[in-house]
């Protein structure tokens, strides 16, 4: 019998985010594709097989936009991910749309851009490696709330020109809110209201006081709202933008440079091998992106036809949803082999990994996300022998979301290292 959302054996996407890989394993051993739930009985298809995820994120067929989704209406309405889900961003949009609203910010982000920016990211780094040693050996430092945020989320506001250090803060804590399943419906209403406030005051300023910054380009790019011009976006276009990259530039290479560091940490051959020069700190980024991506899961994928994944028996109807559980596909086997569990640095075709997606929304940050996290790493692990602090790192719940996967805290002991 053909296998349908209906199945009445479908699996509850586990809110607290903590056995993705165990999820993705048994999702694979039943083929790679199985139906699923999600908040309010939403039904979707639950993908961790890398070949399926790679077809679904190229194929005509499948949408980003909402309106293709037949039980979103399932989804509670105050859910607070569903705000994500709903928003008019180019993560949303499809076609022409997507290409304009693409098309205004690619020129920020092109492998040359990032190339200018470099210089600058090493000097952020190495001040905040000033900070941390000043705070001393025997500090407990968690990495993943202070030199894993501030980096990107200092090069990220930077772009945008929002200078305000408390904005910064209450964007990161707010941001975290709205993904995290134990956020209440009014904590995460509170959260989008204070979200919507900081980003409507940069652009207000922006609006009196241009610079050279992204908000201002995309202002200009916006038009004159008085002579009621349209120009090249919509001013809920304007504001998704700015939401979107502001969030997507910095939680994901936060979250991602806290795992990478994790693994470092725990493998202490594997980096040996980096720091003797047999491997470069770009590879760090491949394998750890694909061992341990930051990110668990799109939200998510819909069919505009009946589309059949070959080799399954199953056909993703119209109108159904499906969650690409990206942080599960790197650890496929058919893809990286029998030891694609394994953080080995040696693999060679880690960089197919899924974790900046693929196809037509494929990440706008990837080349910036690959250069600060690389420059992060190389900058740590230089400078300090990175230690766990004692009894912390297997303990460490995840983050109890289907967005990010990520420990909450990575807790260290740093001592600076004689020989570079
Ligand atoms: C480790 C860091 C990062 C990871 C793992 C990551 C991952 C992803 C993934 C998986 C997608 C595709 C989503 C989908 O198809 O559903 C995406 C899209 C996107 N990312 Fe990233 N990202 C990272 C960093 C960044 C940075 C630094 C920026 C800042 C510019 C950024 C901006 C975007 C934008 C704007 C999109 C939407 C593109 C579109 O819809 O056309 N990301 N990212």
């Amino acid at each position: 019998m053909e296998l349908t959302l209906a199945d009445p054996e479908a699996v509850v996407l586990d809110p607290t985010g903590a056995d993705v890989m165990g999820d993705g394993k048994r999702i694979r051993e039943k083929g790679g594709i199985i139906p699923g739930l999600l908040p309010g009985g939403a039904p979707v298809w639950l993908v961790a097989s890398h070949k399926i995820g790679r077809f679904i994120f190229g194929h005509p067929d499948f949408s980003r936009d909402p309106k293709h989704w037949l039980a979103l209406k399932k989804l509670p309405a105050r859910w607070p991910l569903r705000r994500m889900i709903e928003m008019e961003s180019m993560l949303n949009a499809e076609g022409a749309d997507h290409k304009r609203l693409r098309r205004l910010v690619t020129g920020a982000f092109t492998a040359q851009r990032v190339e200018e920016l470099r210089p600058r990211i090493k000097e952020l780094a190495r001040n905040l490696i000033a900070e941390l040693e000043a705070a001393g050996p025997d500090a407990v430092i968690d990495l993943r709330s202070t030199y894993n945020f501030q980096l990107p989320m200092s090069v990220i506001c930077d772009l945008f020109g929002l200078a305000d250090p408390t904005a910064r803060q209450q964007l990161a804590d707010n941001y975290q809110l709205v993904i995290s399943n134990e956020t209440s419906e009014e904590q995460g209403e509170a959260a989008n209201k204070t979200l919507s406030h900081v980003i409507g005051t940069l652009i207000r300023e922006k609006r009196q006081n241009p610079g050279e910054d992204l908000t201002s380009a995309l202002i200009a790019a916006r038009g004159d709202e008085a002579g009621g011009t349209q120009g090249l976006l919509s001013e809920k276009e304007l504001f998704e933008t700015i939401f979107t990259i502001l969030f997507a530039g910095h939680e994901t290479t936060r979250n991602f440079q806290t795992n990478a560091s994790d693994l470092l940490m725990q493998h202490p051959d594997q980096l040996a091998l980096v720091r003797e020069g047999q491997v470069s700190y770009d590879r760090v980024v491949d394998v750890g992106m694909q061992v341990e991506s930051s990110i668990l899961s799109t939200m998510c994928y819909y069919a505009t036809k009946d589309v059949e994944i070959v080799g399954t028996g199953i056909t993703i109807r119209k109108n159904e949803a499906a969650v690409i559980l990206i942080a599960a596909t790197g650890r496929d086997p058919e893809q990286f082999g029998p030891n694609a569990d394994q953080f080995d640095l040696t693999r060679e075709g880690a960089k197919r990994h899924l974790s900046f997606g693929h196809g037509a929304h494929r990440c706008i940050g990837a080349a910036l996300a690959q250069t600060m996290a690389a420059t992060a790493l190389e900058e740590l692990f230089t400078r300090f022998d990175v230690q766990p602090a004692p009894g912390t790192s297997e303990i460490e719940p995840w983050e109890p979301t289907f967005s990010s996967h990520v420990k909450r805290r990575l807790l260290v002991t740093l001592t600076p290292r004689t020989a570079g």
